[in-house]
């Protein structure tokens, strides 16, 4: 008996997590099933950040290495700045290779934050 519902949790689990990631972006938070897992494995835009942008753009935003651009005055959308991260522009690298959709839109929405 103790076995079934063992079992059973795992099954669960599996269905829980199975499908979440192409659901998430879609279904914003209908089921609080798919929200917890989405949360779970949400890339970090914070982390990504730190670890892929602060050499030309500083901590905050406006260290302007390279030419960068001061992010805290960027008057970019949302969609726009996943376009430049993703493609890259001028002397800004591409990170289309680095990171995946999810990656580039959690730093996007990550560098929306930067004020000063
Ligand atoms: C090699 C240095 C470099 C790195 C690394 C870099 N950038 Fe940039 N970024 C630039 C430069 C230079 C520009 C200005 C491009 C231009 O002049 O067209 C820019 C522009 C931008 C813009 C457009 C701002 C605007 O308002 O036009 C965004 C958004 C941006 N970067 C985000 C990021 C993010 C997020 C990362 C990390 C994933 C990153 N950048 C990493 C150099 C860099």
């Amino acid at each position: 008996m103790k076995k079934t519902i063992v079992s059973l949790g795992i099954a669960a689990f599996i269905m829980a997590c199975g499908g979440s990631s192409e659901s998430a972006s879609t279904t914003s938070g209908s089921s609080a099933n798919a929200q917890a897992v989405a949360a779970a494995d949400k890339p970090d835009g914070e982390k990504i950040y730190k670890q892929y942008c602060v050499t030309c753009h500083g901590l905050y935003g406006d260290m302007g290495a390279s030419g960068a651009f001061n992010l805290q005055e960027s008057k970019l959308k949302l969609e726009e700045r996943v376009a430049v991260i993703t493609n890259g522009r001028n002397a800004m690298t591409a990170f289309e290779a680095l990171l995946d959709a999810d990656e580039i839109k959690a730093v996007a929405k990550y560098t929306m934050k930067l004020k000063p």
